[in-house]
């Protein structure tokens, strides 16, 4: 059985990253994805949030799993029992980052650990979890790039 995690922040989750998830439970047999819970940082919505958005979103998709996680993204797939990783990348600017965190994991899991690229789907290249924040905080029209609950879950939250 062909497992993988795909790990991120998800603040929140954008159709961006839910079409790299339906794109990865296609080839995959089990697809967890997983949110980083990291206490340093105050992201808009909390871990359990996050984990709340990404399951009601695939709650079609049966072979995907939806969990958090903290710390190293290695250790976590080391207790899983599951070495495949799974990122997106939406442009050059994505690759430079996403090819040391890769090398990095590879490296600190002694060879392990791989990850596997996804290209973002041409519509989604722009699309970010920060922009489309900025657009929420100015009400912008989000129906592009977030399910319409999400878009209700982020006005509601900068109505604060
Ligand atoms: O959605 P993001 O913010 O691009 O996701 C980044 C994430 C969560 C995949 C990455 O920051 C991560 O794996 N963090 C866990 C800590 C870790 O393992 N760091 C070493 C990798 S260089």
């Amino acid at each position: 059985m062909k497992k993988a995690i795909y790990p991120g922040t998800f603040d929140p989750m954008t159709y961006g990253h839910l079409d790299i998830i339906k794109r990865a439970a296609n080839i995959f047999d089990e697809l967890v994805v997983s949110v980083l819970d990291n206490k340093e940082k105050t992201p808009l919505f909390s871990a359990q949030e996050r984990v709340n958005i990404l399951k009601e979103a695939c709650k079609d998709i049966p072979n995907v799993k939806i969990e958090s996680f903290e710390g190293l993204l290695i250790d976590y797939c080391e207790a899983k029992g599951i070495y495949v990783v799974v990122r997106g990348l939406r442009a050059i600017t994505d690759f430079e980052y996403e090819l040391q965190m890769s090398q990095m994991n590879r490296k600190l899991s002694n060879n392990k650990v791989d990850t596997v690229f996804f290209n973002t789907t041409l519509k989604y290249s722009y699309l970010s979890s920060s922009g489309v924040k900025q657009i929420a905080q100015f009400n912008g029209d989000l129906s592009a790039f977030v399910p319409d609950f999400v878009a209700d879950l982020l006005k509601e939250r900068f109505k604060r």
